[in-house]
């Protein structure tokens, strides 16, 4: 996508194959800092302190982090260290797991010499993956907003959770793919961004991406979105997704589960978007079997942004010594969810529709 009319992506290998390059995402809106990250500490840290978040894009950079240390010593036991820290970096999005797996199982069929090459080789097909995946779920989530576009005047109101956008991603993004499309297409969409708290996500990453991208944009208050649905002021709510279980029960950022419901009671379509590398089928009972990253108290209880000076400051929002809880991400039940917009199509959430997506893409080996 494009920042300030220029060509970028979150995350790019540098040609010497001796670093990568990251948006360091803890500093948007307010500046765009490009980090280089030279070792797999790096971007270990990167990963777990966000300053790239989003599941298709911690696995993405894990995958190049395995690539950086291959460089640096490539025996099955610094790989396997590796791959351990970079595993355990953030617990809830499968696919840092996923290329993580994806990578060793490339790594250790061949002879450490070749594992360098091998190791960039890889990494840039998980990436360029990811690029493929993203648009081709645009395409399949386009007719969604065609449809309500032809029903009536007027821009389609799309609502949207935490940023599951280009940020997220290696490009395009999975909830807001379509909705780029839309955009593009000349189809006036207009988008509900939920704030997304604690961290923000939805106010300042995804309403940044939007308008860079000139799409018409609303952020709201994370408790907003009830409200509009029951005023018909929402047609489509479209998220993205950190883990899907084999029947369907998809865990995304705190507070998708209660839009979920409020789509549910009001009559919206609810659904998701999900690259198959999302997809564990390992689990069936999310509520009971996904782990819920358990986040600083400190992002609950305190607040960055731009002062009138334009400092970025940090200010304290609870009365001194208020304990505060931080779970990252809860779980939405498949019965409420209207379907799951994936590369090969709109599958339904059920354990026979994602059956058939594994044995196809034999997703989570
Ligand atoms: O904690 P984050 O910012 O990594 O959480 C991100 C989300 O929950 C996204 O919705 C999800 O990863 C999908 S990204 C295409």
């Amino acid at each position: 996508m494009q920042v300030d009319g220029v060509a970028m992506r979150p995350l790019r290998a540098r040609p010497g194959r001796d670093a990568i390059e990251v948006i360091d995402q803890r500093a948007l809106p307010h500046r765009l800092v490009v980090e280089r990250l030279r070792s797999v500490a790096e971007v270990e840290r990167a990963i777990r302190e966000m300053w790239v978040r989003g599941a298709p894009l911690i696995g993405a950079t894990a995958a190049y982090g395995l690539a950086l240390q291959a460089g640096a010593d490539a025996g099955d036991s610094a790989l396997g260290e590796a791959a351990r820290r970079l595993g355990a970096a953030r617990p809830t999005a499968v696919n840092l797991g996923w290329a993580v797996r994806r990578m060793m199982s490339r790594l250790l069929a061949v002879p450490p010499a070749q594992r360098r090459d091998a190791a960039w080789q890889e990494a840039d097909a998980i990436a360029d993956e990811d690029v493929a995946v993203n648009a081709a779920i645009g395409r399949h989530g386009l007719p969604l907003i065609e449809a309500v576009a032809a029903r009536r005047p007027g821009p389609v109101h799309v609502l949207t959770h935490c940023n599951a956008g280009w940020l997220a991603t290696v490009d395009w993004g999975t909830a807001t793919s379509p909705i780029y499309r839309a955009h593009a297409a000349g189809i006036p969409v207009h988008v509900w961004v939920d704030e997304t708290r604690p961290r923000n996500q939805g106010a300042s990453l995804t309403a940044w991406e939007l308008a860079q991208a000139g799409v018409p944009h609303t952020v709201i208050a994370d408790n907003a979105g009830g409200h509009l649905m029951q005023h018909g002021r929402v047609d489509l709510v479209i998220v993205g997704c950190d883990r899907v279980t084999a029947r369907g029960d998809v865990c995304n950022k705190i507070g998708t589960y209660l839009k979920a419901l409020a789509a549910r009671d009001n009559g919206v379509p609810f659904f998701v978007a999900m690259p198959t590398s999302t997809l564990d089928p390992t689990l069936h009972d999310g509520v009971a079997e996904v782990p819920i990253e358990e986040r600083s108290p400190r992002e609950v209880t305190h607040l960055a942004g731009r002062a009138a000076d334009g400092a970025v400051v940090e200010v304290q929002l609870v009365p001194d010594g208020t304990a505060a809880a931080n779970p990252a991400f809860d779980v939405t039940p498949a019965r409420l969810v209207s379907g799951l917009i994936t590369e090969h199509g709109i599958v339904a959430a059920s354990a026979s529709a994602l059956l058939a997506i594994a044995a196809r893409d034999g997703a989570g080996t």
